[in-house]
């Protein structure tokens, strides 16, 4: 038995939403992003808030060593499902362990990994800072640090393009809570406040990219039959200026230095 996040009330809507459109043009986008910023060779990687494991099954296929962390035992279970299809070389690659993001120095001791995501997590937590520094402690030299989060810059405009007006004012007097499609409240990150945040930390912020610019408001269906060029649309928007400011979702990724 796992502790619990104010994520959990949200699991089975985000399980059964997870192969609509929206979640395949996110776990698309940041994959894509993901690798290009690691190496080719494979690296040792931990995943922490994994979720039902769209990214650490990704990365174990690409050879990749990975650990996914996961308070939820029911998100645990999820990503046991999906990489039970899984070649048994892949399935090797990829340990899960349960547990609060909070405990990785008890749960992982010295141990540390080339690249560390927390994709997702932190609009869950009242600020960021803690869990990145706790998390900070895991990652090897020249390290990787990927994060996603709730872009607070332009809170705004989902809930507007969805008709809901008065979220949508709300965001402008308070621009720091929001709730999610998922009906939980969370938190969201100014761009400036979370490189800010992340160079105090000691990070290096090498890129950052917008994910779910153009299709944030679409609906829970799937995705069309021929997706390539809703991706490609998402991927120019989410690296070019001014479009991706007004993404859902803010993907940075820091390095640790050397
Ligand atoms: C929105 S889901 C994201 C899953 C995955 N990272 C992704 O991006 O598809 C958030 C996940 O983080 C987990 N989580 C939230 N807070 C956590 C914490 N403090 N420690 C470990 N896991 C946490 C939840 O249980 C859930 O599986």
């Amino acid at each position: 038995m796992t502790t619990s996040s104010a994520f959990e009330p949200g699991t089975g809507r985000w399980l059964t939403n997870i192969d609509k459109v929206r979640q395949v043009v996110r776990q698309e986008l940041v994959s894509r992003q993901l690798t290009a910023h690691l190496p080719a060779a494979p690296v040792d990687v931990l995943d922490v808030g994994c979720g039902q494991g769209s990214q650490a099954i990704r990365l174990a296929r690409a050879g990749h060593r990975v650990t996914g962390l996961d308070a939820s035992d029911r998100m645990l279970d999820a990503c046991r499902e999906a990489l039970w299809t899984e070649p048994a070389e892949v399935r090797e690659r990829l340990t899960l362990v349960g547990g609060d993001g909070h405990a990785v120095p008890d749960l992982f001791g010295d141990r540390t990994f080339d690249a560390v995501l927390c994709h997702g997590v932190l609009m869950y937590q009242p600020d960021p800072a803690p869990l990145l520094r706790i998390l900070l402690t895991a990652v090897a030299p020249g390290g990787l640090v990927s994060v996603l989060v709730r872009n607070g810059d332009a809170l705004a405009f989902r809930p507007a393009l969805l008709g809901n007006w008065r979220q949508a004012y709300d965001a402008f007097t308070s621009p720091a809570m929001y709730v999610n499609r998922l009906g939980i409240e969370a938190r969201a990150d100014r761009l400036g406040d979370m490189h800010a945040t992340l160079h105090g930390l000691g990070l290096t912020v090498e890129a950052w990219y917008g994910v779910r610019t153009l299709t944030d408001a679409l609906p829970d269906e799937a995705p069309p039959a021929d997706i390539t060029l809703v991706l490609d649309c998402e991927e120019r928007a989410g690296r070019t200026d001014p479009y991706r400011h007004m993404a859902a979702l803010y993907h940075l990724i820091g390095r640790t230095a050397r």
